[in-house]
């Protein structure tokens, strides 16, 4: 079968296709003939040697829809041939990928597979950082850093579903403001500059209540002081890379009367796998009830990730990527 593999640190000049042996499930695993895989900006990470591969040559790719091929010993309440969308450990950029059974969920009828290809990481960790994570309710004032992203557009989403509110958002390039109003910002501004007045203003005068920013410690300023007083701050990534700041002060959060507080989907698959099944079977049905419309950007073939990942590595990635696989129903 043939598989996206990353044979050192760097960039694409380090990404191939290649025909590889197709892995076999173990104990409490299925194999999956891969229809659509997502891409993620933790591949990018991975790439560029942030420590998200555990060896090299490494075979990106953390979520995957497809029909299940075969079943490891144990495996009950899946069968060979149902649709399904899997979170797995690595490995979904390629035609076959090996998921566990419990982090493995059909596809409802009606959801094409190339949505769902998005639901098992970005969708799901949109959900997640709102409901669990955010403790969102309806009517709140919502940030979101790279806004006009994966999982910035999934947000956008899913919040009016949720019950809506107010929802501001940052990016790295004036440029890609519009975008994320197009997908439900009410605001949006480029990082830097007026930045903390512009989205102040933007809010009213008031305090936002929930903040989810994946920049590491970047912004955790401009954060605090944009936040409500009880408000709520989500870290969930490091997209720069190399080694955050220490937290600002205990005195700086207190003042602020500020929640801080980290997610990990892959934390969550670790320690609490159904967590992460239980948002991945909600986004699943949100989209099976047409509630939630969730565009994706098909690219055709695994040549064409690479130069999908230069995009997300530079910052000018535009919404979620997902990519076709052989496996794809005619
Ligand atoms: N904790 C978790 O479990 C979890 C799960 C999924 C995603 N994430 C994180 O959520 C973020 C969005 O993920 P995604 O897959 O949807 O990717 P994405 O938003 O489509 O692309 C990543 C974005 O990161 C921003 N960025 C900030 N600093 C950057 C830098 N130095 N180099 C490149 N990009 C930079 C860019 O947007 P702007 O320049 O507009 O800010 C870029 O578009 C990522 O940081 C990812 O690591 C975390």
């Amino acid at each position: 079968m043939r598989a996206l593999v990353m044979t050192e640190a760097g960039g694409a000049e380090h990404s191939r296709v290649l025909d590889v042996e197709p892995p076999r499930p173990g104990p409490g695993q299925v194999a999956i003939d891969v229809a659509y895989a997502g891409l993620n900006f933790v591949d990018v990470m991975a790439r560029r040697g942030d420590g998200y591969a555990a060896t090299w040559p490494y075979r990106p790719g953390k979520e995957v829809a497809g029909t299940v091929r075969a079943l490891g010993a144990g495996v009950t309440g899946l069968a060979v041939g149902t649709q399904v969308v899997a979170a797995v450990a690595g490995g979904g950029l390629a035609e076959t990928a090996v998921a566990d059974a419990a982090l493995t969920v059909p596809v409802p009828d009606g959801v094409p597979l190339a949505a769902a290809a998005a639901a098992p990481l970005g969708l799901a960790t949109a959900l997640l950082l709102l409901t669990d994570a955010g403790r969102f309710t309806a009517g709140e004032s919502v940030l979101v850093h790279s806004a006009s992203g994966g999982v910035g557009t999934a947000v956008a989403r899913l919040l009016p579903l949720l019950g809506g509110g107010r929802l501001l958002g940052t990016v790295g390039r004036p440029e890609k403001a519009e975008a994320a109003r197009r997908q439900g910002y009410h605001a949006v501004h480029a990082r830097g500059g007026d930045v903390r007045e512009q989205l102040r203003a933007a809010n009213g005068g008031r305090g936002v209540d929930l903040v989810l920013d994946p920049l590491g410690t970047a912004a955790l300023d401009l954060d605090l002081d944009l936040l409500a007083p009880g408000g709520r701050i989500v870290l969930f990534g490091n997209a720069g890379g190399g080694t955050p700041d220490p937290l600002p002060p205990l005195p700086r959060l207190l003042a602020a009367n500020a929640t801080l507080t980290g997610f990990s989907h892959g934390g969550l698959l670790a320690q609490a796998p159904a967590r992460v099944a239980d948002a991945v079977r909600r986004v699943l049905d949100l989209l099976a009830a047409g509630s939630l419309d969730a565009p994706v950007t098909v690219l055709p073939g695994l040549a064409d990730v690479p130069a999908a990942h230069d995009l997300l590595a530079a910052g000018r990635g535009e919404g979620k990527y997902v990519v076709a696989l052989a496996g794809r129903p005619a």
